[in-house]
């Protein structure tokens, strides 16, 4: 069994800040012969085993993605099994988060869910805001472009109100705008169910990620293989644009 201490015990190759693409709830139940929404239910029990997991191993921020803006065009009925789903999860364990001393908070476009789960999504926030071991963030009507618009947007406004001059923009000024960006460096990003993309996640948080691929189906994806994955990362050289040489250099000096 390979765990994160058999390969690598330094605290500094744990990852702070780990996102999931949570995929493969649909196949996981057609496999079966079930539909998909069994899949999406069966995926809750990752969800908490990884979260707990993630808490326990000191990895400071999780964010996961559970609903895409793309994913509003399938059919009526999975996306409203999936909203029910996220009401009744939020209902169920934002006591356990809190018990914890995990922050909860939602990152999307919240204004296209029903005035109800807008408000549990508030009241969890408001509930948990200041726990300090972990923060949980839940990806939901979230895409990596719209992030980058809704940044670029705030911007404008403080351009157009001559709070800032065009010139000041940069980099740094867009990051502040952006969605995580009081966190951690996003350092790991695990998709699960076999695909080899992006689908639209954190386009800009993940500039210098370690990506993790796994054919596991999100449902089958409990603590030993986020621990896998966790031990994956901490067996890589993150150079950051420098060579091998240096960064070894530097490691050795430390
Ligand atoms: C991920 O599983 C969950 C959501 C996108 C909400 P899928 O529902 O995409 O499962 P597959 O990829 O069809 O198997
Ligand atoms: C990505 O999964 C979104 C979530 C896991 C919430 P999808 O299943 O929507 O991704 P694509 O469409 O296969 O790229
Ligand atoms: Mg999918």
């Amino acid at each position: 069994m390979t765990t994160i201490d058999t390969l690598n015990s330094e605290p500094t190759a744990l990852p702070q800040h780990v996102a999931i693409i949570m995929d493969g709830n649909g196949r996981w139940a057609q496999l079966q012969g079930k539909g998909r929404v069994v899949g999406h239910k069966a995926g809750v029990e990752s969800v908490r085993d990884c979260v707990s997991t993630a808490r326990e191993m000191g990895v400071k921020a999780l964010t996961l993605f559970a609903f895409s803006s793309e994913n509003w065009q399938r059919p009526a009925a999975e996306v409203s099994v999936l909203m029910d789903l996220f009401m009744f999860v939020l209902t169920r364990e934002v006591k356990r988060l809190h018990k914890n001393n995990i922050r909860f908070q939602v990152i999307g476009d919240k204004s296209r869910f029903s005035t109800k789960l807008q408000q549990k999504i508030t009241d969890a926030e408001q509930l948990t805001k200041n726990n300090d071991a972990m923060v949980l963030s839940v990806a939901a009507n979230y895409g990596g472009r719209w992030d980058i618009a809704q940044a670029s947007k705030k911007i404008a406004q403080l351009a157009v109100a001559g709070e800032i001059n065009v010139s000041d923009i940069d980099e740094h000024m867009l990051n502040n705008h952006i969605n995580l960006s009081n966190l951690p460096e996003l350092d790991l990003l695990i998709r699960t169910g076999g695909d080899f993309r992006i689908s639209n996640f954190l386009l800009w948080q993940a500039a210098y990620a370690e990506f993790y691929f796994t054919d596991k189906l999100w449902p089958d994806f409990k603590a030993e293989s986020f621990k896998q994955a966790l031990a994956s990362f901490s067996a890589r050289e993150r150079r950051f644009g420098k060579t091998g040489e240096q960064v070894n250099l530097s490691t050795k000096k430390d």
